[in-house]
Parts: structure tokens; sequence; C-alpha cells
């Protein structure tokens, strides 16, 4: 144990740890959460306090071409409702939000063809100049570098796409032969040179997901150098051929986030709604473990419903205004206060304000 413990020290001064030190680390978190958590939430004060910052989220289109096996709006459920937002809607939630204190918007759906690089640079546009003092972030999947390109001329400031896992293996296991996990890792390298603050990310607990695979995903978050990571456990979906598959643990979600805030100091982590859905105070024990981000749903409350990745999904019965109100009361009685502003990543500089 002293071992590992002095391991969990060493990521703290150097943020750099081999392959098996993960791995040894990831297979004994249930003895080693405490100790890694003190020092997690101490670099997480050190960078940003004990603030947390708000992103609206818009689930503008439940529509996909993918059928990735763990996810409920792949195109292989037929089951699944589909709805897209009109522009006019998408400008409505922003200016709800807007009211609402929030001054990121994150642009996610499926990816949904009838979304062309002009529409969503039409919407962009539309959404930073009436709120020229918000950030638009996109989160609609693999595209060309030329797409990205367009996107962060229409002013996108940042692009969220999960890696998923980075272990090629693993990957084949969870998506279509069509996808895979050179052109998702791809993809966000080209991200990160256009200019995006960019976000990867995986899911804890996914199915025959090992301690190892969890270590190459550390290991990929040192080489990328990402600006913001989302991590939140696998929830099985009924509708897909995952649907008997084990739920990811609280547990390991949370160490996991602990270590990415140790490799990662200065990152934004958010305490994801996944986690929230698993444990009734998911999202605040991640706060505790280093997350520093939280993103409430701004979607319209008739369409919450249709955007169901995962079951028994939380929040999709509420206006806008009482998650705002519900996270205010959760954020404060966990010792930490939410901020009105952008919530740049530490070394995005003035200018690009
Ligand atoms: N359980 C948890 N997370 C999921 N996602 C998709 N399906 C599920 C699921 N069943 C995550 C993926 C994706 C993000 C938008 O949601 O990691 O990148
Ligand atoms: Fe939506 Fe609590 S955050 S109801």
């Amino acid at each position: 144990m002293d071992k590992l413990y002095s391991l969990i020290d060493k990521l703290y001064s150097t943020s750099h740890l081999e392959k098996d030190e993960y791995t040894a680390l990831i297979k004994n978190h249930r003895e080693l959460s405490d100790y890694l958590f003190s020092l997690s939430s101490k670099v997480r004060d050190k960078y940003y306090g004990k603030s947390v910052y708000l992103r609206g989220l818009i689930e503008f289109t439940s529509y996909c071409k993918n059928n990735c096996l763990y996810c409920g709006i792949r195109c292989g459920n037929k089951s699944a409702e589909r709805y897209r937002l009109t522009e006019k809607q998408i400008m409505e939630c922003c200016e709800t939000g807007y009211n609402l204190d929030f001054r990121t918007f994150v642009l996610q759906g499926g990816e949904d063809p009838y979304y062309t690089d002009d529409r969503i640079c039409d919407i962009v546009k539309k959404i930073k100049t009436t709120f020229p003092d918000c950030a638009v972030t996109l989160s609609i999947g693999e595209k060309s570098e030329e797409s990205y390109r367009r996107y962060f001329e229409a002013g996108a400031d940042r692009y969220l796409l999960r890696h998923e896992t980075a272990n090629y293996e693993h990957y084949a296991k969870l998506h279509p032969p069509s996808l895979s996990a050179k052109n998702r890792q791809d993809c966000l390298f080209t991200l990160k040179k256009i200019g995006f603050q960019t976000g990867a990310g995986f899911m804890t607990g996914s199915p025959y997901q090992t301690a190892e695979n969890l270590a190459e995903d550390m290991l990929f978050l040192e080489k990328l150098q990402p600006h913001m990571v989302g991590i939140g456990p696998f929830i099985p979906h009924h509708a897909t051929p995952f649907a008997d598959m084990p739920q990811g643990s609280v547990e390991l979600t949370l160490f996991m986030l602990g270590l990415t805030r140790l490799a990662l100091p200065e990152v934004l982590l958010p305490a994801t709604t996944a986690l929230g859905t698993i444990h009734p105070q998911g999202r605040e024990l991640a706060l505790k473990a280093g997350a520093n981000v939280v993103m409430p749903n701004l979607s319209p409350t008739d369409v919450r419903k249709k955007y169901l990745l995962y079951d028994n999904k939380i929040c999709t019965g509420d206006e806008s205004a009482q998650c705002r109100k519900c996270l205010e009361r959760r954020v404060n009685a966990a010792g930490f206060k939410i901020v009105k502003s952008r919530g740049d990543h530490v070394s995005v500089n003035e200018r690009k304000k």
C-alpha cells in the first residue's frame, strides 16, 4: 500500500505515471480514493479555487447516422423518437440561459447530416453576435479538418469529442466497423491544432473495459493535453446491444476524475449528468474529487425525454430555471460557488475572450 500512496505523490508532483503504475492505482482504487481526493481537490483549489463554471447544454438534434453500441440515440434504435430544434428554438434556449447567468452554450447533437456546415456556421454566428460575451462549444462528432476550420472561423470557441477509449481493440468492441479509434484521436489533435479549447473523455465501466484500458486513457490524456475531459459512468440503455451490461461505478468514476485532475492540473472537469444519474449526490462528490464544471440542460422540456443516451437520465422533466436553482443549491451545499463567467481554460489568453 505504501508503494501505491507514493505513486499518487509522484503523479501529484510530476503529472505523469507509467502505464503499469496507473494500472496498479486503478486496481486498488477503493483503498486509495480518500488520499487521492485530498490532493486532487488541493490542485483544483490552486488553479480555480471553489469556483464552479456553468455550461448550458442544448441538445439540438437526436438524429444520428452512427450506431455506437452503447448509445440510446444510435441509428439502429428504431424506437427512439427523433427531433430537431429550429434556429429560433436554439436562440430561445440561449436567451433563457443568458438570463440564468450562463455564459457558455454547448450545442450537442447526434451526427445529423441535416445540419450541414453552412447551417452549423449560421447558428454559431447568430449566437456569437447576439451574445458576444458568451463562449460557444460544439459537440457534433467527427468531421473533416476543413469543416472544423469553418466552425472555428464562424466563432466557435470550444469542441467536445470524447475519445471514448484510447485502446484500439476496446474501441472496436464499442463501435461499428465504420468508426475507428484512430480517426477519433486524429480529430482531437486536429481540433487542438486549429485552436479550439478541446475536450476529450471516456466512460468508466464501459463493456469489456479493463484497468489497463483506463491506464491507456490516462496516457492518451497526457499526450493530447486537452483543455477539458468528460468522464462519466457507462449506463445501459434498454434498446441497445448493451442493455444487459452492468453500469459503471460511482467510486471508479470519481477515482478517474481525481487522477485526471493530477495529470492535467489546469483541466476543466465536469461533474457529469451521468454521474448524477447513478448517485443522488454524484455531481457533488465529483466536485469534491476535483471537478469544477457543471453542465445543466437548457433544452426545451418537451424534447428532453427524446435525447436519452442512457436510461433514467435525470432532469428530463425539469425546466431550465428549476435545474439552475437546484444546481445552485447543490453546489453551495458542497462548499463551492457558481460563477457567472465563460470559464475559459487558464491557458487561454485575454485576446480571445
Ligand atoms: N452511458 C453513459 N454515457 C454514454 N454516452 C453515450 N451513451 C452512453 C451511455 N449509455 C456518452 C458518450 C458520448 C457522450 C455524449 O455521452 O461518451 O461521447
Ligand atoms: Fe436538474 Fe437538479 S439539476 S433538477
